[in-house]
């Protein structure tokens, strides 16, 4: 068995790159068999490198013609190794020019230049653009590049790149060509081009300095009547880019295309932003609530990547989290600013703590858990993580926290300052906050290079003598790979103490009344005691509010106390969180039971408790929703002490039972008065009214109760929230109904991909979907294993969304899980990769059920033909 990993990359080798490239001519004669990729690169020796070799990189390549300041190369000019070449001895000032054949038809990983439903697009991002032509394929080498694009005609109509148009015009032979140049330095990982059969929604867009700009967005031509949410989504952007932080668009013209075949969310290539259908393509007929939100994040990210990421880049792949971190944080801040109220603005917070703790924190507790800044890696597809992406945008956010608004846009003016145009490393950016504000921010360096979930452990002390209350925090950081101790991070820790009738107290410290009833406590040492003073009843403490750093926060805190927070924390993150503590211990009490027979029973206090939440009209019905949301089947398994999935499931079902039948009045109540009759708007408003009204429903049917609401509403629903939740309570509820209501709503959307994938998600995630029913469906003549999205919308929902089928006492599910794994390998290693972390956490199973995941994980180590993207998830998670 193989099990070592083939060739690490470590953060402390990082060089200067030994030459620069001032600009690059591309040609590409586009064709799906075989593509002519012609460049030539101007190229000055840099004088921060003391290499003397030319070094380019470059993937499954034909090459052509290699000419070096006009002459042509032979094979003793240069070595090549691997995907390294090497042309030694070059001199300061160089011409390169490259010819090389591709052929896009065969490219399977959607990586690179690849066809998808006969078009051509390109993705770059990490190390795309290797697969095209050899280049010095690295983020810090940043180049004027100007494209010469050439196809037929007739198939592909439309030929767009990075920039501006500068020229087109028709060729010999029904080809036509377009010129296009993008006025900006770069680096290899924002080109892009595309050529298709494609048409444009398009608007002129006012830029608050009073330029007009050419806005576009491309889709295949039945989709022209789903485009305008994420046109409204991108003008959004740019208002609010200028806005919040005073940065405008640097173009005369930006384009977003969507694409079915994709490997992620979306790309943010210079000017041309590609992107999975599924975050550009809505109306209200095929799209829900979350579509549409979702739609709203990724345009506003992508479009934000055009400060933080592409203008400043990132000097090499280990500071992704450089562009990553803070361009979530930036699309976190622009949805949460786009519904603008203090109750909306609290969901999108509590979504983001659900994500972090659903996903991030188990990574972190894994295999492959890593820091914000990871100091080594094989393949740098498996980095762009939840860890990377959602972990690094807390990161961002603890700045915010620490130097308040005002002082993190000082951060941030003066980043831009120094680094427009560059290629930099997150201590640049961690200087710009330290020295726009004068504080010394090296403690907080930790978070980038210390992996691991933190324990906030709290205890606290009143003394009713002398009023005061101390709270002593103590911080711990389990061991990772690599990290056995750990050091004490800088902790915001938001306070806030409630009095007995729920009223914020006011805040003393050392004497002087803080002006607010919250309270950033800096945590700093492994253990430090806080004193309020004036404390005139015994508190009860809200910690660690808006969910201010992300870490666990221990504290015994009693049911009682839990109650009051849930009725009456000012904080609507704690709020919730304090439902959530609620339901956790219940849920973990019910699980035990399960495991060993015990009976089950749900105290009529936490009842109480939903039941109040449920109706209590002062609250938004989002707010609600998100309140009466049970901790999923994951977070129940990353809290237990040895994981039994079945049990997991079945406590959740019970409970999930057990509300729908003891509140069912109040659930049929609130269906009927969260209606949202009339023209359908994604707005937060009415989003929640969807969203609580059909929770409401999902309780009925896991109780099996008034699956006739559920029905009806399947029928009548004039919007794709309602049907789909509809169809989705009918299936979970086992009603009579769902086969039939799975029917027709196959014949009514087939030709709607996005609307298929969300088809086979439910029936890969419900309860009675076994292996078999899987397989069932991968033989359904509209399953494809190639397109990303269907492999996700089955595979992935079986696998990551339906542990207790997946994982089945009798190892079936691991069977398939690595049959399909070697199966996506050989197409797409990016896409197989992802599915090859489902058995991360096997360690902390049952003994037995540990032995099958092991020997599956071992079954795939064992293949010989691995791409590297899975050989590191694999080899990673056997590592002792
Ligand atoms: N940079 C992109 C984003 O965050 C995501 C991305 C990275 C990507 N690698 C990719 C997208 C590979 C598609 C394929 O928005
Ligand atoms: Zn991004």
């Amino acid at each position: 068995m193989r099990t070592d990993i083939p060739q690490t990359i470590y953060r402390k080798d990082y060089l200067p790159p030994a030459y620069l490239v001032e600009t690059v001519e591309l040609g590409f004669d586009l064709d799906p068999a075989r593509t002519i990729v012609a460049s030539r690169l101007t190229m000055t020796r840099n004088p921060a490198s003391k290499q003397k070799h030319i070094e380019l990189y470059g993937g499954e390549l034909e090459l052509v013609a290699l000419r070096l300041n006009g002459r042509a190369l032979t094979r003793r000019d240069y070595e090549i190794n691997g995907h390294l070449m090497r042309i030694p001895n070059a001199p300061d000032e160089v011409v390169l020019e490259i010819e090389t054949i591709i052929s896009p038809e065969k490219n399977t990983t959607l990586n690179g230049l690849y066809v998808s439903n006969g078009n051509f697009f390109t993705q770059c991002e990490a190390e795309g653009f290797r697969n095209m032509t050899w280049f010095p394929d690295r983020p810090d080498v940043m180049a004027r590049y100007t494209v010469m694009l050439r196809a037929d005609k007739q198939k592909y109509p439309v030929l767009l790149s990075n920039g501006n148009l500068v020229e087109e015009g028709e060729l010999p032979d029904g080809r036509h060509y377009a010129k296009w140049e993008d006025p900006f330095k770069k680096p290899s990982y924002l080109f892009a081009l595309v050529a298709a059969r494609l048409v444009c929604q398009e608007e002129t867009f006012r830029l608050a300095d009073g330029r007009d700009v050419l806005l576009q967005v491309w889709v295949e031509e039945g989709n022209l009547d789903k485009t305008d949410y994420a046109m409204q989504s991108l003008k959004n952007s740019i208002r609010w880019d200028e806005e919040r932080w005073g940065l405008e668009l640097d173009l005369d013209r930006f384009m977003i295309v969507a694409v079915g075949d994709f490997n992620m969310g979306a790309m943010e290539n210079k000017g041309l932003n590609i992107f999975n259908t599924k975050f550009v393509l809505a109306n209200p007929r095929v799209a829900t609530d979350i579509d549409y939100a979702g739609i709203e994040a990724v345009v506003g990210h992508e479009y934000f990547h055009n400060w933080t990421g592409n203008r400043v880049t990132c000097r090499d792949w280990f500071q992704l989290s450089l562009k990553e971190g803070l361009t979530v944080f930036r699309d976190q801040e622009f949805s949460a600013d786009m519904i603008g109220t203090d109750s909306g603005r609290a969901v999108t917070r509590i979504d983001q703590v659900r994500t972090l703790r659903q996903a991030q924190f188990p990574e972190d507790a894994g295999p492959m858990s890593h820091p914000v800044r990871p100091d080594s890696f094989v393949e740098i597809n498996n980095f762009y993580t939840v860890t990377v992406y959602e972990k690094g945008a807390e990161v961002v956010r603890m700045y915010q926290t620490l130097l308040g608004r005002e002082g993190f846009r000082k951060g941030m003016d003066l980043y831009f300052q120094r680094h427009d145009e560059q290629a930099v490393t997150c201590d640049d950016f961690r200087a710009a906050m330290a020295d726009a504000n004068g504080r010394d921010l090296a403690q907080f360096e930790r978070w980038y290079s210390q992996a691991g979930t933190p324990v906030v452990k709290a205890e606290t002390r009143y003394d009713p003598v002398k009023k005061s209350f101390e709270i002593t925090l103590s911080q711990s950081c389990p061991a990772t790979p690599g990290q056995p101790k750990k050091q004490p991070f800088h902790i915001p820790v938001a306070v806030g103490l409630l009095g007995a009738k729920g009223n914020d107290l006011p805040l003393t410290v050392n004497g002087k009344t803080v002006g607010s009833t919250t309270m950033v406590l800096e945590l700093t040492k492994a253990r430090q005691t806080f004193k309020f003073d004036g404390v005139l009843e015994e508190p009860v403490p809200s910690l660690l509010r808006d969910f201010s750093a992300p870490v666990v926060l221990d504290y015994a805190y009693t049911d009682d106390q839990l109650i009051h927070l849930f009725n009456h924390d000012s904080d609507a993150v704690n709020r919730w969180e304090a439902g959530q503590r609620l339901a956790m211990s219940r849920l973990l009490r019910l699980t035990k039971a399960v495991s060993e027979g015990g009976t089950l029973v749900l105290d009529e206090t936490f009842i109480e408790a939903m039941r109040k939440v449920l109706l209590d009209e002062s609250l938004d019905a989002a707010f609600r929703e998100v309140a009466l949301l049970l901790p999923s089947e994951t977070l129940i398994a990353e809290q237990s002490e040895v994981v039994d999935p079945q049990a997991i499931h079945m406590a959740r079902q019970f409970m999930r039972s057990a509300i729908g039948r003891k509140l069912q009045k109040d659930l049929i109540a609130q269906i009927n008065a969260n209606q949202t009759p009339g023209e359908y708007s994604p707005d937060a408003i009415a989003a929640g009214k969807r969203g609580l009204k059909n929770l409401c429903l999902a309780y009925l049917a896991a109780a099996f109760l008034n699956l006739d609401l559920a029905e009806r509403q399947f029928d009548k629903a004039t919007n794709m929230t309602d049907r789909f939740s509809a169809l989705t309570s009918l299936v979970h509820g086992e009603s009579s109904e769902a086969e039939r209501a799975l029917d027709t709503f196959y014949k009514d959307f087939e030709g709607e991909a996005l609307v298929i994938d969300k088809w086979f998600a439910l029936q890969a995630s419900a309860p009675r979907t076994d292996v078999h029913k899987v397989r069932e469906l991968m033989q359904h003549k509209a399953f494809n294993i190639r397109n990303p999205n269907r492999a996700r919308s089955l595979l992935f929902s079986f696998c990551n969304g339906n542990p207790a089928q997946f994982d089945a006492p009798d190892g079936s599910g691991y069977a398939f899980w690595t049959e399909q794994v070697l199966a996506l390998d050989k197409l797409n290693p990016q896409v197989a990769a992802r599915l090859a972390r489902a058995l991360d956490r096997w360690r902390r199973y049952m003994p037995e059920q540990q032995d099958r995941m092991r020997s599956a994980l071992e079954q795939v180590s064992a293949s010989g033909k691995l791409s590297n993207d899975v050989r590191e998830v694999v080899t990673k998670a056997l590592a002792n």
